[in-house]
């Protein structure tokens, strides 16, 4: 995309009624790296993420712990929700809870409009409703109690009983919108990706939607429909619309003008409110479709989806307190393909810690720094005749460059991290042929040694600027190692589409020691 377009971007918005898991973490750590690239490719980048604080799982989980539902939301977003994002280092420009005001006034703007607009009636319900998904189950996720639940209707994703809701609830026409729908996901085939999800949710429109059941009248917890205060709106339509909100819908059009439409990243558990119902609703308001949703997979953990409600919750501090953050956001987005399942275990994650981020990158910086200081007194040399070899280096740094970018226009950062891995592989490989401590024995080849260890250190700044929206914390280290902050500036400053050009790195600059960037690992747990 060119560059000073409007790159909006957001994560769902979470359920604060318990605490984070490294699920959640992902997902940020998702956004947060594509947010940030853009950011430093100069796009005018904005990204959201919250907690979706209304329903009736929040009013319940408050319940069981003796405290109103918003004094039970503060405890929770202030002591496990917003520290997430400082243990992972999210850089978010925003954060958005559906209690405040801002977005509470302006989702009834938005209903209001529809009901004006003539999408909403009122008629009677009666349906299976699951709590933990807060939703109403279409049939085939319906399945029948086994052991405690025996004879009873239970949820197929959460294996608890069902709840009969019979009650008057305002109703959405989005029925009316399967044609529109069909049409956007023809002509922008984009829309929904990756292609296996675009197809999942093309196949369940095109049987045919049922209209929206989109309030609740028989708890308060929730946003009061401006015509009828006795209903509180659905939580899961309050809560999409907190995309809109948080950057100026119904109160600040001019923003909203310079954010709008976003980009959507979800797990695939909530494709469907993403893909379908949002589209419709905002179809109906008149405003702009998303740019597009993103669905990426399940982490999988003894090979099922890993939850909290099962008990398989991992906390991201349990990662992050032995590894580190950096280490957290490369083992999970190079890890598992961007779209599809992947399974976590310990000893995956220690085994590319050890031999990706240590043995790779971390000891190539060290060594590249550490003979520097000893063969030219810590001083960048002046590369000399570059040789075919040097040049393919060169080349491998452009192409890397060429194709993390237009990997992370596809939202392949997975992609976009095993192109950048090129460089690293190919820096030691480099290393290991052209032996640079043997040159060093040899005065006739001083040149050649200084070529050998610019290309080097060239190569890790490049290194730097382009991992950097995945490991800020390891890339600013070696930043400053190689004392470019001095003559390049800061890291985050560095245009990332303009790193693959050779030579940034200025001979005669001054390298400063660097502690190994991932260090040896003691414990797990
Ligand atoms: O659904 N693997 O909130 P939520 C990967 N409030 N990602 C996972 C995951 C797993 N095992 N478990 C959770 C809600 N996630 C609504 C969203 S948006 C308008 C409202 C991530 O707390 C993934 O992004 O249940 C998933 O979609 C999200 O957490 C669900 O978070
Ligand atoms: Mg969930």
């Amino acid at each position: 995309m060119p560059a000073g377009d409007s790159f909006y971007i957001t994560t769902p918005i979470y359920y604060p009624s318990d605490v984070p898991h490294i699920g959640h973490g992902y997902t940020s750590v998702a956004v947060d790296t594509l947010a940030r690239w853009h950011r430093q490719a100069g796009d005018d980048t904005w990204m959201l993420t919250g907690t979706d604080e209304h329903g009736q799982k929040m009013l319940r989980a408050a319940a069981a712990n003796d405290v109103t539902p918003q004094q039970w939301v503060d405890k929770l977003v202030s002591e496990s929700w917003f520290p997430l994002l400082e243990t992972l280092d999210v850089a978010n420009d925003d954060f958005i809870r559906t209690t405040q005001e801002r977005h509470e006034k302006n989702v009834q703007v938005f209903f209001q409009r529809l009901y004006d607009a003539g999408y909403i009636y009122a008629g009677e319900y009666e349906a299976l409703y699951c709590v933990g998904c807060e939703e109403f189950k279409p049939e085939s996720e319906i399945v029948d109690g086994t052991g405690p639940f025996e004879g009873l209707k239970v949820c197929a994703i959460h294996s608890k009983p069902l709840e009969l809701l019979q009650e008057k609830n305002y109703f959405f026409k989005l029925s009316e919108f399967q044609d529109r729908l069909l049409e956007l996901y023809k002509n922008e085939p984009d829309f929904v990706r990756p292609h296996s999800a675009r197809n999942e949710v093309v196949s369940f429109v095109s049987q045919g939607l049922k209209d929206l059941s989109i309030s609740r009248s028989t708890f308060d917890w929730g946003i009061p429909l401006p015509w009828d205060e006795s209903h509180v709106i659905y939580v899961w339509v309050d809560a999409l619309l907190n995309y809109a909100t948080a950057v100026g819908y119904g109160s600040d059009d001019e923003n909203f003008q310079r954010r709008w439409p976003a980009y959507h990243v979800v797990g695939k558990d909530i494709l469907r409110f993403h893909a379908v119902i949002w589209p419709a609703l905002l179809m109906a308001a008149g405003v702009e479709v998303p740019k597009g949703v993103f669905a990426h997979g399940w982490l999988l953990v003894g090979g099922e989806k890993m939850s909290k409600s099962k008990l398989t919750g991992i906390a991201p501090t349990e990662i992050t307190d032995v590894f580190g953050s950096d280490a957290y956001r490369f083992y999970f987005l190079s890890a598992i393909a961007f779209g599809q399942d992947g399974s976590f275990s310990w000893e995956d994650l220690s085994a590319r810690y050890q031999a990706e981020l240590a043995n790779g990158f971390g000891n190539l910086a060290s060594r590249t720094v550490a003979m520097i200081e000893k063969y030219f007194e810590g001083v960048v040399p002046e590369p000399a005749a570059y040789t075919e070899q040097d040049l393919a280096i060169q080349k491998i740094v452009a192409d890397a460059a060429t194709a993390a970018d237009a990997a992370i226009e596809s939202f392949r950062i997975d992609e976009a991290i095993s192109s950048i891995w090129t460089i690293v592989d190919a820096l030691n490989g480099y290393i290991t042929e052209n032996e640079p401590w043997a040159l060093a024995r040899d005065e006739q080849q001083r040149g050649r040694l200084g070529t050998v260890l610019y290309t080097c250190a060239e190569g890790l700044r490049a290194l730097s600027v382009l991992l950097s929206p995945v490991m800020p914390q390891s890339t600013s280290k070696l930043w400053s190692a190689l004392g470019a902050t001095e003559t390049l500036g800061a890291l985050q400053e560095q245009p990332i589409r303009e790193a693959g050009t050779w030579g940034a790195l200025r001979p005669g600059t001054t390298v400063h020691a660097l502690a190994p960037l991932f260090p040896r690992v003691e414990s797990q747990p």
